[in-house]
C-alpha cells in the first residue's frame, strides 16, 4: 500500500495539472493544524509567481476541482493561499479496508531490493557487557527490524571484540595465576592436549582486575602486549585458551541478549577477519596507499576541505600487531565477499565516530567495497542518571547490563504485584516483559544520537509516553476482543470523532515508518505507536464497544480496534518490544 500522503499528493497534482499548472506542485503534507483540516497543501504559492496570479485564486481554482473528487470532503482554499484538505469518512474507510488487506499493514516497502548488514552489539569477549552496550543493542535491533518492515535483506553481525588486548590482558594473567597450566607451555600440543572449562565469573573478575594491574605495572603491561602478539601469530596454547575463553563468553553473552530480546544472524568476531589481513595490506599496497611512520603503516585520510583534524589510520603498529582500525577494514573485505551488501551500518557510541570516519575513508580509497555502497555511521548518545553523568552503580562503578536488567525486572514485577490479571504462572515472565518494554521505549523514544536519563519510576509507569503504557493499551484490547471472539468484525463506517481520530493515527503510521526509514531513527516509531495508543483510549472512553446496541456499529468498532492491535503490534515488533496477554 502507498503511504496517505503519497496517495492524496497524485489527486492534487492531477487537479492542479487540470487547472494548467505543474503537478510538482502538488505535494500533500500532514496537517500542521490538525483543528483545522486533515491534510494540507502549499503549491499554490510557487504556483502564483509562475503564473503571475494571486496564491489565493491559485488555490480556489485547485480546490473547486479537488470537491469534485468523491474522496474529499472539504477542499477548502485559505488566505493567503493555503489548501486545506479534509477527507470524506467513506474514503477513510476504504483506505483503512486497503491497509487491513495489505499483508505489509501499510508499511511502505522502500527498502525493497536493498541488502543492509548492521554492525551492532559490539561486546567485549571476557569483559561483562555492561550499560554502554546497552543502547547498542537495542537501537541496533531496532533499526534491523525496521529496514526488515520496510522490504530489505537485512543481516545483524555482533562484531564481537575477541582479538583484542583484551584476551591478551586476561592470557597473562591467568599465567601469572595458574604458570602450571599446560597451555602456557611451548610444546602445548593442539592434537591431544585441551584447557580446562573457564568460568564467565572468573573472566569476569579476571578481565577488570588485569586491566588496572597493566596502568600500574609496565612489566604486566608487557607481557599482556606479547600475549596479544603471539595470540594473532597462533601460539598453540593461547589459541586454545583463547577458544575456551569464548565458549564462556558467548554462552553468557547469548544469554544477555536473548533477555534484551535482541538476536543476530552473524557472530562473527574482530577475529573473524584477521585471515583478510594479508589480502587487506596487498591492496592497500597496490594502490600505493601505504606510508611509513614511526615503524608503523599508515594510510593518509585526510581530505583538503576537512574542518577538523583527520588523522591518519594506523593499519599496523610498528611492532607488526593489527589494531582496531585493521580489523574493521578487513571485516569490511569479509562483508562485501560474504554479502555484497548495498548499505553497512554501525550502530556504535558517537565518541568513535572519528575511527569510522577514518576506517570508511580508507576502504574508499583502497576501493574494498564500490563507490555506490554506503558505510554509514548511527552514533548513539549516553545514557546518565539522574544527576545527568554516566549511570553508575551505587558505589560509582561501572553498572553491568545483567545487573541493570535485573533491577529493571524487579521494579517491573513490583509494579504488577498487585495485579489481578497476571496469573502466576506468567508473572515472572509478564515483569520481564514489562521492564525491556520499559527500558527499549525509554531509550528509543530519544534521538540515537541525544544523551537520555534513565528514570525507571518514569519508564514505568502506565501514564504518557512508555513502553508500559503501551502495552498495557495492547491488553485493553485483548481483554475486549476475548468477550467477543465470536461476534463478527467488518468495517462499515465512522461513528465519532475520536474513533476518526483513531482510524487517522493508523493511516499516517506509514508516514512515520518513512521518517523513520529515512532519518534511521526509531523515535518516530515511537511516536506513532503513542499517538495511535492515545487515540485508542479517546476511542475507548468515548465508545461503549461492548454494549453498543447497533450490530453494525458493533461490528465496524471491533474490526477497529483489532486493526488497531495489529498496526500497535506491528510498531512494537519494529521496537523490538514483546507484547504481554494481560497485565
Ligand atoms: N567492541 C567495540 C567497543 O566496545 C565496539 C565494536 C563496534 N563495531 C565495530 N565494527 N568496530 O567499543
Amino acid at each position: 500500500m502507498e503511504r496517505i500522503t503519497q496517495i492524496l499528493t497524485d489527486k492534487v497534482s492531477a487537479a492542479f495539472q487540470k487547472c494548467g499548472y505543474d503537478a510538482e506542485l502538488g505535494t500533500v503534507s500532514v496537517s500542521d493544524r490538525p483543528e483545522l483540516c486533515q491534510f494540507q497543501c502549499n503549491g499554490s504559492f510557487k504556483a502564483s509567481k509562475l503564473a503571475k496570479k494571486a496564491p489565493l485564486a491559485v488555490a480556489e481554482e485547485v480546490c473547486s476541482v479537488l470537491s469534485e473528487d468523491s474522496a474529499v470532503k472539504i477542499a477548502e482554499a485559505v488566505k493567503p493561499g493555503f489548501i486545506n484538505i479534509t477527507l470524506d469518512d467513506s474514503y477513510l474507510i476504504e483506505l483503512l479496508a486497503g491497509l487491513e488487506a495489505d499483508e505489509h499493514l501499510g508499511v511502505p516497502q522502500i527498502g525493497k531490493g536493498e541488502k543492509i548488514i548492521i554492525d551492532y552489539g559490539g561486546p567485549n569477549v571476557a569483559k561483562p557487557l555492561h550499560i554502554g552496550h546497552l543502547r547498542s543493542a537495542i537501537i541496533g535491533e531496532s533499526l534491523k527490524r525496521l529496514a526488515r518492515a520496510c522490504g530489505s535483506e537485512v543481516y545483524g553481525d555482533i562484531h564481537m571484540g575477541d582479538w583484542g588486548l583484551q584476551i591478551g590482558l586476561v592470557i597473562a594473567e591467568l599465567a601469572v595465576r595458574n604458570p602450571d597450566w599446560r597451555c602456557f607451555a611451548d610444546d602445548f600440543d593442539t592434537e591431544s592436549e585441551t584447557v580446562d572449562a573457564l568460568d564467565v565469573d572468573l573472566l569476569n573478575e579476571v578481565y577488570p582486575f588485569a586491566s588496572k594491574k597493566s596502568k600500574e605495572d609496565e612489566a604486566f603491561a608487557k607481557a599482556a602486549h606479547e600475549a596479544t602478539f603471539e595470540l594473532q601469530n597462533g601460539r598453540a596454547g593461547y589459541i586454545a585458551l583463547w577458544k575456551e575463553i569464548m565458549r564462556a563468553s558467548v554462552a553468557d553473552l547469548k544469554s544477555n541478549y536473548e533477555k534484551l530480546n535482541v538476536d543476530f544472524e552473524l557472530w562473527y568476531g574482530e577475529s573473524d577477519a584477521d585471515k583478510y589481513i594479508p589480502e587487506l595490506i596487498e591492496r592497500l599496497t597496490e594502490k600505493n596507499l601505504l606510508r611509513e611512520s614511526d615503524g608503523a603503516m599508515v594510510v593518509d585520510v585526510a581530505r583538503e576541505d576537512d574542518k577538523a583534524p583527520m588523522p591518519p589510520v594506523i593499519v599496523k603498529k610498528s611492532d607488526n600487531s593489527s589494531i582496531y582500525a585493521t580489523t574493521d577494514l578487513a571485516t569490511i573485505i569479509q562483508r562485501e565477499r560474504d554479502f555484497a551488501p548495498d548499505k553497512i551500518w554501525y550502530v556504535v557510541d558517537k565518541r568513535q565516530g572519528l575511527h569510522f570516519e577514518q576506517v570508511f575513508r580508507c576502504a574508499k580509497l583502497a576501493g574494498l567495497v564500490p563507490e555506490k555502497t554506503e558505510l554509514e555511521f548511527l552514533g548513539f548518545g549516553t545514557m546518565n542518571g539522574s544527576d545527568g553523568k554516566p549511570y553508575k552503580t551505587r558505589d560509582g562503578g561501572v553498572m553491568r547490563l545483567s545487573d541493570l536488567l535485573k533491577t529493571v525486572t524487579d521494579g517491573a514485577a513490583e509494579k504488577l504485584s498487585a495485579s489481578e490479571f497476571v496469573t502466576d504462572e506468567n508473572r515472572a515472565e509478564t515483569a520481564k516483559r514489562v521492564g525491556m518494554a520499559a527500558v527499549k521505549f525509554g531509550d528509543l523514544i530519544n534521538h540515537r544520537a541525544k544523551d537520555y536519563i534513565f528514570d525507571l519510576d518514569k519508564f514505568l509507569s502506565f501514564e504518557g509516553k512508555t513502553g508500559t503504557y503501551l502495552l498495557y493499551t495492547v491488553t485493553r484490547i485483548n481483554s475486549i476482543l476475548k468477550k467477543t471472539a465470536d461476534e463478527k468484525t467488518v468495517l462499515s463506517g465512522i461513528h465519532n470523532d475520536a474513533e476518526r481520530e483513531l482510524i487517522l493515527s493508523i493511516l499516517l503510521s506509514g508516514e512515520a515508518f518513512c521518517y523513520a526509514h529515512a532519518e534511521k531513527a526509531p523515535n518516530y516509531i515511537c511516536d506513532s505507536a503513542y499517538r495511535i495508543a492515545g487515540a485508542f483510549s479517546r476511542f475507548y472512553h468515548d465508545s461503549h464497544i461492548l454494549t453498543e446496541q447497533d450490530e453494525a456499529t458493533k461490528s465496524s468498532w471491533l474490526a477497529l480496534i483489532k486493526l488497531t492491535k495489529a498496526v500497535l503490534s506491528k510498531h512494537l515488533d519494529v521496537l523490538g518490544i514483546e507484547a504481554v496477554d494481560a497485565m
